[in-house]
């Protein structure tokens, strides 16, 4: 579905009036739930004595409670009731090659019987894992590990501001860069300003300059304003929090063009888009050089702790490690052998196995086929779009409230919504992220596809015809 297309469908969706579940089909649903998910109910209710709120994971769906896994293989995941779920949510989009994928885990198994989760010192498999992503990654010429992809934002963040002496970086509202203080702002909904930012430095923000998503007047102005200010501008390829707001076809190679203009750098936040839209990341698929790129979890495909900062060389040589003055990054257990063995090891099967390719392909299958039923209905705004294997999809859009408008509320009723469907749909076996966006790996198959298809039959069987 093109740019156009998905802003027309979503206008349409945040005219339209919410289509609930009625309450007395939601009780039901409930009441299925607490009896088949018991296991899971006590962990939550005991893990609350241990953990703020019981739940420590932020892409958790937590409606009616979180959910506690027991084990993973392949697209399919197993409660620690014994409900089989169809994995959608995939980590957070660094599985790829599908869960407790066998020839992966054999390698990093035999690194830690071999030689040993760490010793602080270089391995070979560092070696290994840079070259492996220089290899695919246009804009990358050297590597620097680190432990996050909150890390490795932060970092880029540092090189930036080093490499140019200028203090402020550009971002757009709605992303997700991590949880550092300067891009904890306008999180997930634009406008939502300092909700999520209690506990850092007002003044920190002094140094952020905001643009609304695809405002190419506001990108303009922001550069204008503080033309000898900009040390970076940082995106997320494909629009904030992975595309559920959608990225404008001229957007990437505005920002590039400016970032030229201004002597600024520019960022790729690859964490999701590396490996995964494409073996050279979003960088490729939109052919767009970028400064420095940003990689995290999908580098050790799942495995702990990943991230990195990486680029060109010119701006990355000023962090070279050791003492010395230059800025300073680190990480007693960032380039670990098993990180960088399973980074080295997940590429090559991802190249073997042509990863993306058919992670893609199943994308494009199940958005063509999920649009297909939801145009059975034409009472409901529901509707789906991809960036290969990143699917977003809409039932009541509550990302789009626009929070400064007189709707701002909306946001909760919609949002609650959302998480009823998605309630009626973890009952029945099928997990995503948030109610709204479904990643694919190369094992999803015509069974995955058959279930997912049906659940959605079935929920939108609940919603009373308008
Ligand atoms: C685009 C993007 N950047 C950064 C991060 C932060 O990565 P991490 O959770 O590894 O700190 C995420 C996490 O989902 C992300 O999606």
């Amino acid at each position: 579905m093109d740019y156009d297309e998905i802003m027309e469908r979503r206008a349409r969706c945040m005219e339209d009036d919410l289509h609930p579940i009625p309450d007395d089909v939601l009780d039901k649903v409930k009441d299925e739930f607490y009896k088949t998910r018991k296991r899971s109910l006590e962990i939550f209710e005991e893990l609350k004595s241990y953990i703020p709120g019981g739940v420590e994971h932020n892409l958790a769906t937590s409606h009616p409670f979180p959910l506690t896994m027991d084990r993973a293989k392949g697209y399919k995941m197993w409660d620690v009731d014994g409900n089989e779920y169809v994995d959608f949510l995939l980590c957070g989009a660094p599985i790829i090659l599908g869960h407790h994928y066998d020839p992966l885990d054999d390698e990093v198994v035999k690194i830690i019987q071999e030689k040993g989760p760490s010793t602080g010192l270089t391995s070979e498999y560092e070696l290994l894992a840079s070259k492996k992503i220089v290899e695919h990654m246009p804009s990358v010429d050297v590597v620097r590990f680190l432990q996050s992809g909150t890390e490795a934002d932060m970092a880029a963040l540092r090189i930036a501001r080093a490499v140019t002496g200028r203090q402020k970086v550009i971002k757009v509202e709605g992303s997700y860069h991590g949880w550092y203080d300067t891009y904890v702002y306008n999180l997930h909904v634009p406008g939502t300003a300092g909700l999520n930012s209690p506990g850092i430095p007002p003044q920190t923000y002094d140094l952020l300059v905001e643009v609304k998503p695809n405002d190419f007047d506001a990108l303009e102005k922001a550069f204008a304003d503080n033309a000898d200010d900009i040390a970076c501008m940082v995106i997320e390829p494909v629009g904030g929090e992975s595309g559920v707001h959608p990225v404008h076809p001229d957007w990437n190679g505005r920002c590039r063009e400016l970032c030229d203009e201004y002597g600024a750098l520019l960022i790729f936040d690859e964490v999701v888009t590396g490996f995964r839209l494409d073996m050279g990341g979003a960088q490729k698929y939109f052919d767009i050089t970028a400064d420095l790129t940003v990689l995290g979890k999908i580098v050790a495909h799942g495995f702990p702790s990943a991230g990195a900062v990486a680029g060109r060389r010119e701006v990355m040589e000023i962090v070279g490690a050791g003492m010395g003055q230059r800025p300073y990054l680190g990480g007693t257990l960032a380039a670990n052998p098993i990180s960088c063995g399973a980074c080295y090891h997940a590429i090559r099967l991802m190249e073997e196995n042509d990863a993306v390719v058919k992670s893609t392909a199943f994308a494009d299958r199940l958005t063509a086929e999920l649009n297909a039923l939801f145009d059975t209905r034409p009472d409901l705004p529901f509707f789906l779009y991809n960036y290969g294997p990143i699917i977003q999809y809409v039932t009541t859009g509550f990302f789009w409230v626009d929070i400064t408008g007189p709707k701002a509320f909306e946001v909760i009723s919609r949002r609650k919504t959302a998480e009823d469907y998605q309630m009626v749909a973890s009952l029945n076996g099928l997990n995503s992220l948030a109610g709204t966006r479904m990643y694919t790996c190369m094992q999803h198959d015509d069974a995955a596809l058959s279930k997912t298809l049906e659940v959605w039959e079935y929920i939108l069987s609940l919603i009373p015809k308008k």
